[in-house]
């Protein structure tokens, strides 16, 4: 989607979106359309009762007095409440309405009636970015697609006084959408096509945009002492790969943050082998290594002023007769010996070795995983929250705050050394299931065994929230991206320096 910004004004054809206020109060610019076309818009509003709380939409096709084909009328809730997520939510929603009217161009006129501290033109840009957000399609595998099918929205003006201002607020958000895009495209690829070794292509790609990046094989692995994380690939056709991300756009000397991913191409589950329904979900077990390279993306693109490590452990667990077996005990890279009770809980598997590379090689200042790691946590809090364990406080805290600012959200869920106890093993250091209890809480505490003292640490279970059933908002229907916005909020907040001053105004001569 092409996206312009433009000063205020009535389209010549398209989709036009307007804003209406809590109770069905008209924005100055519905206003001006409703003068345009005799009072339609009046008239809808009472006929449909349509009162204008956020988020309701009402189209209005082809009224006389306007050359646009349809307006639609956008609630946004109070004045008072109008913030970056509403403006979010409108621009999805007039996404979705022009998308439905099958129009080509959609206009989104933004007024500054926001009794909020955002500017209309940072609001504008928000909207922006929630209309592309909203457009995101994985079309790629349909050969046989009708042409009322396909999308039809091309081109987004954004219509305001201060779009100027708008567009320079938007630049950023440009990226944030190609990188969200970019961690859809990653998870929404069958395992066929997306193995480790094509993953890493990709994650390669990233050079282009200043990315460093290293891909260790397996041989490269099994040096290192990475029994862990190769023990899960050994049954798979495939090579494992570890694919390292660095972004270096702060100090040169200044340790990084590390976001590490877990990329299970395929998780069948392996020897202890899943159920057949709904296991072609699990092309979706490389969830938290694509919001890892789409995260890196974005930093690279919009030159952040930050160091960044990413992380991807990609295998893909499939059973055969190379396959790791129930009962066999993996040295992983930190020496520690594993006893792997049930080769379906491969992912902290795959993290253990991750988590250990990344520390000793790195020494990062924070270390934070994503992974779709445990049904458990779908039970637990469903598709509505992602879980949130860590070690540090003031970390966890500035996480669940990036969460809620994006929409996003994380609930943190205890550790603690009762529930460790629960994965103690018999004949090793530890085994990869703690039994049916906490199952998501054990999983964890898996997790920070392989943390070193002193780090700081989190780990994001994104079990439920990685793919959606049902569009919302600026998520469609599929892969949502979750922890891209969140992980890009959060470094801005805590980890990005201020830009560089502007060179001091040189001192006017005598
Ligand atoms: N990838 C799954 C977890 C998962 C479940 C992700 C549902 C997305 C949706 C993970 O590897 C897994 O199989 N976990 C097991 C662990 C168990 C064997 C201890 C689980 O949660 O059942
Ligand atoms: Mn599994
Ligand atoms: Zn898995």
């Amino acid at each position: 989607m092409k996206v312009t910004f433009a000063k205020p004004g009535l389209p010549k054809a398209g989709c036009l979106a307007v804003g209406v206020l809590e109770t069905g109060i008209l924005t100055p610019s519905a206003q001006t359309v409703d003068e345009a076309c005799g009072g339609a818009l009046t008239r809808a509003i009472a006929a449909a009762r349509f009162s204008g709380k956020a988020e309701q939409t009402l189209s209005v096709v082809a009224p006389a007095g306007v050359s646009a084909d349809c307006i639609v009328l956008i609630g946004l809730g109070k004045a008072e409440g109008i913030d970056a997520r509403r403006m979010e939510s409108f621009g999805a929603a007039a996404q979705a309405a022009a998308e439905k009217a099958r129009a080509a161009e959609l206009t989104i006129s933004v007024d500054a009636i926001a009794k909020t501290k955002a500017s209309a033109a940072m609001l504008a840009a928000h909207a922006a970015l929630g209309a592309a957000l909203a457009s995101y399609r994985f079309d790629l595998y349909r050969t046989r697609q009708k042409p009322e099918d396909k999308p039809s929205v091309s081109d987004l003006t954004v219509r305001l006084d201060d779009f100027a201002a708008a567009k320079t607020a938007f630049l950023p958000m440009s990226a944030v959408a190609d990188g969200v895009g970019l961690t859809r495209d990653l998870v929404s690829e069958p395992a066929n096509v997306l193995s480790p070794e094509l993953f890493a292509k990709v994650a390669k790609g990233l050079e282009k945009d200043g990315v460093e990046v290293t891909v260790l094989g397996e041989k490269e692995m099994a040096k290192l002492g990475m029994g862990a994380l190769l023990g899960v690939g050994q049954g798979s056709e495939r090579d494992s790969q570890l694919v390292v991300l660095r972004w270096q756009g702060g100090e040169k000397d200044e340790p990084p943050v590390a976001i590490v991913g877990k990329g299970v191409c395929f998780d069948s589950g392996g020897i202890s082998i899943k159920p057949a329904a709904n296991m072609e979900e699990m092309k979706t077990d490389m969830s938290g290594a694509a919001v890892t390279t789409g995260l890196l993306q974005i930093l690279a693109r919009r030159k952040a002023r930050v160091n960044v490590v990413g992380i991807l452990g990609l295998v893909e667990n499939m059973p055969s007769g190379a396959a790791q077996r129930p009962g066999d005990v993996v040295t992983s890279m930190s020496g520690q010996t594993i006893e792997v009770i049930n080769t379906d809980a491969e992912g902290r598997l795959v993290l253990a070795d991750a988590l250990w590379y990344v520390q000793e090689t790195f020494h990062p200042k924070a270390v934070i995983d994503l992974a779709t790691l445990t049904g458990a946590c779908v039970i637990a809090l469903g598709s509505e929250h992602a879980g949130l364990f860590s070690n540090d406080d003031a970390l966890a805290a500035a996480l669940a705050a990036a969460g809620a600012e994006v929409g996003e959200p994380l609930w943190r869920l205890p550790l603690g050394e009762a529930y460790d106890k629960q994965i103690d093993s018999d004949i090793a250091d530890m085994k990869n299931t703690g039994g049916r209890e906490a199952g998501a809480i054990t999983a964890a505490q898996f997790l920070q065994r392989f943390v070193r003292e002193g780090t700081a640490w989190a780990h994001l279970d994104i079990a439920g929230v990685a793919w959606t059933k049902k569009a919302k908002g600026t998520v469609p229907k599929g892969a949502s991206g979750f922890g891209v916005r969140l992980l890009e909020r959060l470094i801005a907040a805590a980890y990005e320096a201020a830009p560089a001053p502007k060179a001091p105004a040189r001192k006017a001569r005598k």
